[in-house]
C-alpha cells in the first residue's frame, strides 16, 4: 500500500477532471469456487486499489463531485468474522489509512444511489465485468442488466484511463520488483526443464516462485511445448526431447503490479538449428521494436516493424517469397504473429482493459483493423512519456491455420505452403520484455532476463 497521500492526491486529480454527480466505485466481492464459503484467491479491482487501496473484499466507495465528499462503504466485522479470520481494523481506521472522512454501511449505499438519480444527478461507475456487480447496477437503477455497459460513464472512464496510464516513480519501483520476481521465475522454469518432466512439474514451480515473491501471478502461467496455442494453459504434456518450451508467466507484486515476460527455450541444453533459425528472427523482431520505442511513435508502428522482421526473416530462409512491404501491407505476416505486439501494463497485466481497449489502445483517427494479428492490437496510438508496456512479437506454425489458408489459396503468390509442412511440429517462439517510456527513448523494466541464443543456452 502506498502512503495516505498518494490516495489523497490520486483522487483530488480525479475529482479536478469530472464535471458533475457521484463517482461510483465497486470493489470486489470474494466468488465461490465450488460453494460460497470456498473462494478462489481474491483479487481486489485495480481502479479501486489505485484510488483506495483497501485490499479486502466488500468494498465500495462513493466521491461527491460537486460537495468533494468522500466515502468508504462497508459493514463493520463482527464476532463471528473476528472467530474465523481473525482481527481487523474498524472500518473507520481503514478509511482514514486512505484519507477518506466518511464511512457509510452497505444497506445504505441502495438509498444514496437511487436519491441521487432521482434528484436529476448523474451517477457515474465504470463498465462492471463481474456479473454481481452488473446485478447491484441494475438493483440501483432502473436500467436491465443489458443495459448496465452502454450506461457505463465514458467521462468517468477517460478520467481514469489519463490517470492510471502515467506510471508514477512509486509506481514504477513496484513495477520492477514485480519483473524482477517474474524473471526469477523464468531463470527457474529454464533450469528445471529436463526432458521427460511434466509441463505441470515446472509450472507448479514458477508458481511457488511468483507467491514467495509475497503476491502471486498476474495472470495463469502459459508454459507449453504446444507454443503455437498463444494462450495454452494445459500443462499436461511431457517435455520431449527436440521441441521447444514457451513461458509467458508473471508474477505481481502484494501492491498489484504486474510483470509479463514470456521466453522460448529448448527441452535439451540447446536449440537445434531449425529452432535457431526461427528463434533469432523473433529475438531480431523484439529488438527491432525496442529501437523503435519513443514517445509519439504509434504502436501500430511498432507492431508493422515486428511483422516486417518476421517477413524478411522468413522471405531470407526462403519460406516467403515477395515484396516485404506488400506482405506487410497486407497482412501476410499474421498466418505466423496472429496477435498484437503488445500492450499496456500495470496493476493489471493488460492494463485497464476492463475500461475498453478503443479507449485505452486506440483514439479518434486510429480504429482497429480487421486483419488478423491486427485485430488483436491492444495498444495502436502513439506512445508517451509513463506508459509501461510489453514488446511480445511472436513467430508460430499453427498446423490448423496454415492448411485453411492454404486450402483458400490465400496469399499463394506469397507463401510456399510446401515448405511449411516440417514446421508443422515446430510450436513457436515468443519473446517478450516490458519497457517505460521515458521523454527520450524507453527503459527496460527489471534486469536483463537472458535472452540471446548463448544466454538461454548458458543457463543450462
Ligand atoms: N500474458 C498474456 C500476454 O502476453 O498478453
Ligand atoms: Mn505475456
Ligand atoms: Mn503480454
Amino acid at each position: 500500500m502506498f502512503s495516505r497521500d498518494t490516495y489523497v492526491g490520486r483522487r483530488q486529480h480525479l475529482k479536478k477532471s469530472i464535471s458533475k454527480g457521484l463517482l461510483l466505485f465497486l470493489g470486489n466481492e470474494e466468488t465461490g469456487m465450488n460453494y460460497a464459503d470456498n473462494t478462489y484467491h481474491f483479487r481486489q479491482d485495480s481502479t479501486f486499489l489505485y484510488y483506495f487501496g483497501l485490499d479486502k473484499a466488500g468494498f465500495a466507495a462513493v466521491i461527491d463531485v460537486e460537495s468533494g465528499e468522500e466515502w468508504i462503504v462497508g459493514d463493520e466485522i463482527t464476532m463471528d468474522d473476528i472467530i474465523w479470520a481473525g482481527p481487523q481494523p474498524t472500518l473507520r481506521d481503514q478509511a482514514e489509512r486512505v484519507g477518506v472522512a466518511q464511512i457509510l454501511p452497505k444497506s445504505a449505499l441502495e438509498a444514496k444511489i437511487k436519491g441521487s438519480l432521482s434528484n436529476g444527478r448523474d451517477v457515474h461507475f465504470l463498465p462492471p465485468y463481474r456479473p454481481e456487480h452488473t446485478f447491484k447496477l441494475h438493483k440501483w437503477t432502473d436500467w436491465s442488466v443489458t443495459e448496465i455497459p452502454q450506461k457505463a460513464s465514458r467521462e468517468f472512464i477517460q478520467a481514469v484511463i489519463n490517470q492510471r496510464s502515467y506510471k508514477t516513480d512509486e509506481e514504477i519501483i513496484e513495477l520492477n520488483k514485480a519483473v524482477n520476481i517474474t524473471g526469477q521465475m523464468h531463470l527457474n522454469a529454464i533450469r528445471a526443464t529436463h526432458a521427460g518432466k511434466y509441463e505441470y512439474e515446472v509450472a507448479g514451480m514458477v508458481h511457488g516462485t511468483a507467491r514467495s515473491g509475497g503476491g502471486d501471478l498476474a495472470y495463469p502461467i502459459i508454459l507449453s511445448v504446444d507454443g503455437q496455442t498463444l494462450h495454452n494453459h494445459y500443462h499436461g504434456n511431457v517435455l520431449t526431447s527436440g521441441r521447444l518450451v514457451m513461458g509467458d508467466f508473471g508474477a505481481e507484486t502484494a501492491t498489484h503490479y504486474a510483470g509479463d515476460i514470456t521466453r522460448t527455450w529448448p527441452v535439451d541444453k540447446t536449440f537445434t538449428q531449425q529452432q535457431k533459425e526461427i528463434y533469432q528472427i523473433v529475438l531480431d523482431a523484439n529488438i527491432n521494436v525496442i529501437n523503435a520505442l519513443r514517445p509519439d511513435v504509434k504502436y501500430l508502428d511498432c507492431h508493422l516493424i515486428a511483422w516486417r522482421t518476421i517477413a524478411e526473416g522468413l522471405k531470407n530462409m526462403g519460406l516467403l517469397n515477395g515484396d516485404v512491404d506488400e506482405m506487410v501491407e497486407l497482412g501476410v505476416p499474421g498466418l505466423f504473429m496472429p496477435h498484437g505486439v503488445g500492450h499496456m501494463m500495470g496493476m493489471d497485466v493488460h492494463d485497464m482493459e476492463n475500461l475498453g481497449e478503443e479507449y485505452i489502445g486506440y483514439r479518434e483517427g486510429i480504429t482497429r483493423s480487421s486483419i488478423l494479428g491486427l485485430k488483436s492490437l491492444r495498444l495502436a496510438k502513439e506512445l508517451e512519456a509513463g506508459f509501461v508496456l510489453t514488446v511480445e512479437p511472436g513467430l508460430y506454425f499453427i498446423p490448423e491455420l496454415i492448411q485453411l489458408w492454404e486450402t483458400q489459396g490465400k496469399f499463394e503468390q506469397f507463401i510456399d505452403y510446401t515448405k511449411l509442412k516440417p514446421y508443422f511440429g515446430f510450436g513457436g517462439v515468443r519473446i517478450e520484455d516490458n519497457y517505460l517510456i521515458t521523454t527520450n527513448g524507453a527503459q527496460l523494466l527489471g534486469d536483463p532476463i537472458p535472452k540471446t541464443i548463448a544466454e538461454i543456452e548458458g543457463l543450462r
